[in-house]
This record gives C-alpha cells, structure tokens and sequence, in this order.
C-alpha cells in the first residue's frame, strides 16, 4: 500500500499530465491556423507523449492496488499572440512539470517509498529531455525564425518528428 499524500500527488500528476496534452494540443492548433504543418505535427507528437506519461500514472496506481480519479481538465488559457509563444509558454511549462515531479519524489522519499522513486526515475530524467527539447526550440527560433528560409526549413525540419512510444514499460 503506498502512502496517501504520495497517492493524492500521483493522482494529481495524471490530470498535470492530460493537461500538457491538452496545452499542446492547443498549440498545435494554433500553428495549424498559421499554416505551419511541421510545427503542428510536434506538437501533436507532444500532446501524444503526454497522454502516455498520464497513463503511465494510472497504471502504476492501479498495479499498487490504488483507485484513480480523474478530474476535470483546465482549459488551455495560454494566449498565442506570436508564432514562438508556444515555444516559449512549453519551456516554462516543462520546468513547471519538473518541479511536480520532484514534489511527488520528495513525498517518497520522506515514508522511504523506494518503488515509487524507482518508478519517477524515468520521469526524472524524461524531464531532463524535456526540458532541452524545448529550450532547443526557443534557441532555434531566435536563431532562424525571423526569416522566411530558415522558417521554412524549421516547419520542414519539425514536421520530420515521429512518435515512439514512451521507453518505460509498466507489466
Ligand atoms: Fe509529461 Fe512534458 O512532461
């Protein structure tokens, strides 16, 4: 049985998690309207990724013989007034998840809960990644945004992106 405040951060991470899919779904659909099809195809590949780390989650809850609850689902309210907003609005927002998941670690390591921070390991370092992938963004922006050729070549560059299913696997 795993300790209730651990629980109630880990259920709360489930619905963090739906929410940053939810977050760049909206930024996906924000590039769809500026006609950028590859920056839209990474953020839908994001919003994927996301909606694995919330089941991630509720697998390890359930495989702990704990309920799950889900709640309801903040509307993304991030305004998208120039084309990096989203790519800045990701890096905070990255930054932000880190710091929940290291709120969940800190919860397991004082009732010494070992599972559960073998379990947010993956996630630690997941973080790690990223939080680089979209501080990458930022920088590629700054550096090739403003003009039309590395614009495009940046839409061409991210519309390669592929999904691939999350590295950790829960039995
Ligand atoms: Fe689920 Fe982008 O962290």
């Amino acid at each position: 049985m795993l300790d209730k405040k651990v629980v109630k951060l880990l259920n709360e991470q489930v619905n963090a998690e739906f929410y940053s899919a939810y977050l760049y779904l909206d930024f996906a659909n924000y590039y769809a309207d500026e006609g950028l099809d590859g920056f839209q195809n990474w953020y839908n590949i994001q919003a994927q990724e996301e909606r694995d780390h919330a089941l991630l989650f509720i697998q390890y809850l359930q495989n702990n013989g704990e309920s799950v609850t889900l709640e309801a689902i903040d509307k993304p309210d991030k305004k998208l007034t120039k084309l990096d907003t989203p790519l800045k609005e990701a890096f905070k927002h990255e930054q932000l998840v880190t710091s929940l998941i290291h709120t969940i670690y800190e919860a397991a390591v004082k009732v010494k809960d070992y599972r559960t921070m073998q379990f947010l390991d993956w996630f630690v370092k997941e973080q790690g990644e990223e939080e680089k992938n979209a501080d990458d963004m930022v920088k590629k922006f700054e550096l090739f945004g403003s003009d039309p050729k590395g614009l495009y070549a940046l839409n061409e560059e991210l519309g390669g992106r592929a999904y691939s299913a999350p590295s950790l696997v829960l039995d």
